[in-house]
């Protein structure tokens, strides 16, 4: 059979840099950083605390402009886009998960969810039915009315990520969508993006817990507006994950090095269990052995 005809990638960044402060006291968030993601990737980007994990995801989800590079989406640079198909891709092409959540305190969790469809122009009964639906999905049928104040965090959580569902939008963006979970409700979510991943849809998920890397396809490490290291990882018959580093475009001996001595990568490196359990150690030595 011949090999199927190369897609385009979903997503592709050239040399892209965002400038933060004026003068001497500015700096590269994002420092020429050049990634290609295909659809129906899970990725899970991880690094520490400032190294401009948020910055690239408000720049793909088109929040945020770069100052230098290119940002190309769908085979389309977006520099070529208008106003309004920005508006388009952000109201339905890509959902956005957000750091603290960012629900509207003012509105009901059936009207932050409905929110999006606003943009859309769908008359409100339409788009508060629609809303409920998905909530239904997320078992929070019964806090429609509720104020987000009156959620409990993971319920807070999965109102929005049903929010950033609500236009079924193919990419979506998550960051650190577990961050301030208990390890159950950081299942539930997880086993939730885990699902969307399951029916095509390309996941790119910010994340301090290596844990949580497991459900990825592909582990990225950044560091100082960089990538540091870049691992697919592949799902294997025999139950054991091998991971690939996919080479960098740019020569990184030194942050090779670092991504070395990243616990994340350490991990990625040798065989993830498909799902985290409580005896995880156990689980990986046995899958080895
Ligand atoms: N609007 C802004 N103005 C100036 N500097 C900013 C702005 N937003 C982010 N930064 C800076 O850019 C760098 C990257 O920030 P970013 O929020 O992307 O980090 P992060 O990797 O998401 O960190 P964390 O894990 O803490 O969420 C940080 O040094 C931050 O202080
Ligand atoms: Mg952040």
């Amino acid at each position: 059979m011949p090999k199927s005809a190369k897609t385009t990638p979903v997503i592709e960044l050239h040399a892209l840099t965002k400038r933060y402060g004026l003068g001497d006291a500015a700096f590269n968030a994002l420092d020429e950083v050049n990634l290609k993601i295909e659809k129906g990737e899970f990725i899970a980007i991880m690094g520490p605390s400032g190294c401009g994990k948020t910055t690239l995801l408000n720049v793909l989800g088109l929040l945020d402009s770069a100052d230098e590079g290119e940002y190309i989406l769908d085979g389309k640079p977006v520099s070529s886009l208008s106003g309004a198909q920005h508006a388009r891709v952000r109201s339905g092409q890509v959902g956005i998960v957000f750091q603290n959540f960012n629900l509207i305190n003012r509105l009901t969790v059936l009207e932050n969810v409905a929110l999006p469809l606003t943009y859309k122009g769908m008359w409100r009964t339409k788009r508060l039915e629609r809303a409920s639906e998905v909530l239904k999905q997320f078992h929070l049928q019964e806090r429609e009315y509720y104020m987000p104040w009156q959620l409990s965090g993971g319920q807070m959580q999965r109102v929005a990520i049903a929010r950033a569902l609500v236009n079924e939008p193919s990419i979506i963006l998550a960051d650190e969508p577990t961050g301030n979970l208990d390890s159950r409700s950081s299942h539930v979510i997880m086993e939730e993006l885990s699902e969307l991943h399951k029916k095509g849809n390309t996941i790119i998920m910010v994340t301090h817990n290596p844990n949580l890397t497991s459900y990825a396809s592909r582990v990225i490490n950044m560091l100082d507006g960089k990538i540091a290291s870049d691992t697919k990882i592949i799902v294997s018959q025999s139950s054991s994950n091998k991971a690939v580093t996919i080479p960098l475009n740019r020569k990184r001996t030194s942050t090779v090095e670092v991504a070395a001595k990243s616990p994340a990568v350490k991990r990625t490196t040798k065989s993830i269990p498909r799902k985290p359990k409580a005896k995880k150690r156990k689980t990986t030595k046995e899958a080895k052995s």
